[in-house]
């Protein structure tokens, strides 16, 4: 049986098979010394100075970790960089000048290939630009963009000039996009007129204007034309049309800023338990250290390499592993625009065959999409070039494990099951594809120098076998520094549940539940807190029931999450309306339009169901556990505990769930 997170429980993840990576790979692999893992145990946090090697430093820093003020950790303290130094410049001066940095793959079959050179004079022409228009160092600008090359342009013309960036996801609503320009205090907006969807112009510009409308701040505008005749548009005041700007600043360099290792490289929204996201931090010499030192350790990227992470940089697995750990690396990254399926289903696989793509990432529901539409496609193409494969983002189970490690790495490719978070920055448990077996269904043990610990109530390290809350008891490079101008949630979110600050004891808290088996291999089992994971995207379920509430005639509303037959998980929400009004068609729509305005589509459920009552405990809470049961079909356990048991029947019966 397949559960909620996509986790299969009849299959044994400790006593299955596991692989030993080939010696093919063995032989090239970036980090193949098993050493590795005792080394950096013993002389942490010193080891983090192997990631910090990897990056050009303007200044030495004097201390690996400062922990004075944990925990609001400092890293590589007093070193000065600059990330798009790092990215770009630095690859320049060692003679990879024409070699590709990026090659984007459109979404209507366009190519276009960015060498390191080309992408430096565009990031110094953007950062100019920037910069005559008023952006200053520490000011933060939005950037809302879909998966087209301007946008880590803009990204790397930002970390040029010390002002730090904020990525939304281009599928968010306009209200998403106001409530994080507005929570960022942020003046400036980088967007573009439109992009294409399933074949039509859809309209990107209008959602930001509807932004704009409800903030108080002035926003100043970049509007990068995607669309061109498809969708004209006209620019009102402080907007500007980003390739006018190309002109006007034709061939201008901007000096690369030199920042603090500890200041704010960009910030990243995230949901969480509250209705609110949070603005998670991230710095620029320990994130940056960070996620180039997973980019070689655990991707195995080299520079002669063709990488594809195949996420949007909407989110963080596209910072880090699209845009900032293969760019530091100086490695060539694919950059795709549309979706698996289109023109049609082997369109993955054109792409990796025409570029020959070394090492492939990406997630588990898009693993079980494609072993739902068969071998054969993949089968159209020559994958030979693959070397390693990864997935990130949800828990995978052994059998689409499997199916991609036979299917598109031939039977052969190492697959790196990696577990990490928006607020962990990169990677922080997988195996190392050199040197451990891998076991279908575990990400595998904590990387050297992370202390990850699996832990009862109590904080006491639980048994092998045992389920238990993941937790981190060590700070590492890439860690959040705090939440945007809220120290306080950040340690309520996650250190108070399990430190003691009289001791000065710190132990983060993932809000992931785990178990840990005899060879200390971890598999995440899922979130404790209200988050559920859509198709990659993490939505919070207060999100996402504030957006029901809100529409007239809606007097309850509890979302859960609810395993589909493929694994993948959709949305199930729950609704009461108020005396006066009908259950009807028509407040269905409403209730999908709002929260369409609100989140954007990526949180449309799977099925609205009206329920006279929620079902409630004495005490009034909504038992959301138990309808999640009832949206799986599950064995319901003891419902004593409810003031209204009968209700549970109805809703069963309603949903056809009651057997
Ligand atoms: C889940 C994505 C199991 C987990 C990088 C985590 C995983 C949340 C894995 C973070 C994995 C991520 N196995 N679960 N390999 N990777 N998760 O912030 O619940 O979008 O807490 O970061 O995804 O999601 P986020």
């Amino acid at each position: 049986m397949v559960d909620r997170n996509g986790w299969d429980r009849d299959a044994s993840e400790s006593t299955g098979p596991t692989y030993t990576p080939p010696e093919s790979f063995v032989e090239q692999a970036n980090v193949a010394d098993p050493g590795i893992h005792d080394e950096f145990g013993a002389e942490w946090p010193d080891c983090w100075e192997r990631a910090a090697a990897l990056l050009s430093w303007e200044e030495a820093y004097d201390t690996v970790l400062e922990d004075e003020d944990a925990p609001f950790y400092r890293w590589f303290a007093n070193g000065r960089l600059n990330a798009s130094y790092n990215c770009l410049d630095r690859h320049l001066e060692s003679g990879r000048k024409n070699h590709a940095a990026i090659r984007w793959e459109g979404k209507q079959g366009e190519r276009r290939t960015y060498t390191y050179r080309d992408l430096y004079v565009e990031v110094n022409e953007f950062a100019a630009a920037l910069r005559e228009r008023g952006v200053e160092e520490d000011d933060v600008v939005t950037i809302y963009l879909p998966m087209i090359p301007e946008l880590p342009i803009a990204m790397l013309a930002c970390a040029r000039i010390g002002a730090p960036h904020s990525v939304v996801f281009a599928g968010l609503s306009a209200d998403a996009l106001a409530t994080r320009m507005d929570a960022a205090d942020s003046e400036y907006l980088v967007t573009c007129d439109g992009y294409y969807r399933r074949g039509d112009a859809f309209n990107q510009k209008s959602k930001a204007d509807n932004a704009r409308i409800d903030l108080e701040q002035d926003v100043r505008t970049v509007v990068v034309d995607r669309l061109g005749d498809d969708l004209p548009h006209v620019l009102g005041e402080n907007e500007w049309d980003y390739h006018a700007l190309r002109e006007e600043f034709a061939g201008e360099t901007v000096e690369p800023v030199s920042r603090d290792a500890e200041d704010m490289l960009f910030l990243m929204y995230t949901s969480g338990t509250t209705g609110e996201p949070k603005g998670v931090v991230h710095s620029t010499g320990g994130y940056l250290a960070h996620v180039a030192w997973t980019s070689h350790a655990v991707l195995d990227v080299k520079p002669a390499d063709t990488y594809w992470c195949a996420a949007d940089i909407g989110w963080i697995t596209g910072h880090s592993y699209i845009v900032y750990g293969p760019l530091a690396l100086g490695t060539t990254t694919v950059m795709y625009e549309g979706t698996p399926d289109y023109p049609d289903r082997d369109r993955l696989w054109e792409i990796v065959d025409r570029n020959a793509v070394d090492v492939f990432y990406t997630a588990p529901t898009a693993i079980r999409a494609f072993m739902k539409w068969g071998s054969d496609y993949p089968a159209r193409h020559d994958l030979s070039s693959l070397r390693l494969l990864g997935t990130v983002g949800e828990p995978i189970s052994p059998r689409p494990w499997k199916w991609y490690r036979e299917h598109i790495g031939g039977g052969e490719c190492p697959v790196v099951d990696t577990w990490w978070q928006t607020e962990t920055g990169a990677v922080t448990i997988s195996t190392l594809p050199g040197i451990d077996d891998m076991k279908p269904g575990s990400a595998g043990p904590p990387l050297p120098g992370i202390d990850a610990r699996i832990v009862d109530e109590a904080g006491e390290d639980v048994d092998a076998g045992e389920t238990g809350y993941l937790t981190i008891g060590r700070p590492w490079p890439g860690m959040a520094r705090t939440l945007y101008d809220n120290d306080e949630r950040f340690v309520a979110e996650y250190w108070q549940r399990f430190s003691d600050p009289a001791e000065d004891d710190w132990r983060y808290f993932s809000g992931d539940t785990a178990r840990i088996d005899d060879h200390g291999y971890i598999t995440v089992l899922g979130r404790v807190d209200d988050v559920i994971t859509v198709s990659g995207h993490r939505l919070g379920t207060m999100e996402v029931e504030h957006a029901i509430a809100d529409v007239d005639g809606v007097a309850e509303a509890a979302v859960v999450g609810r395993s589909s037959e493929t694994g993948d998980t959709e949305i199930y929400a729950y609704v009461s309306t108020e005396r006066g009004y009908e259950s009807d068609a028509a407040i269905r729509q409403a209730i999908l339009d709002n929260i369409e305005s609100a989140i954007g589509p990526i949180a449309r459920p799977a099925a609205v169901i009206f329920t006279p009552e929620l079902p409630k405990t004495r005490s009034g809470k909504i038992m959301r556990r138990l309808l999640e049961d009832v949206a799986n079909g599950e064995e319901l356990g003891d419902t004593s505990a409810l003031r209204n048991p009968e209700i549970v029947g109805e809703i069963q019966a309603e949903i056809g769930t009651d057997g």
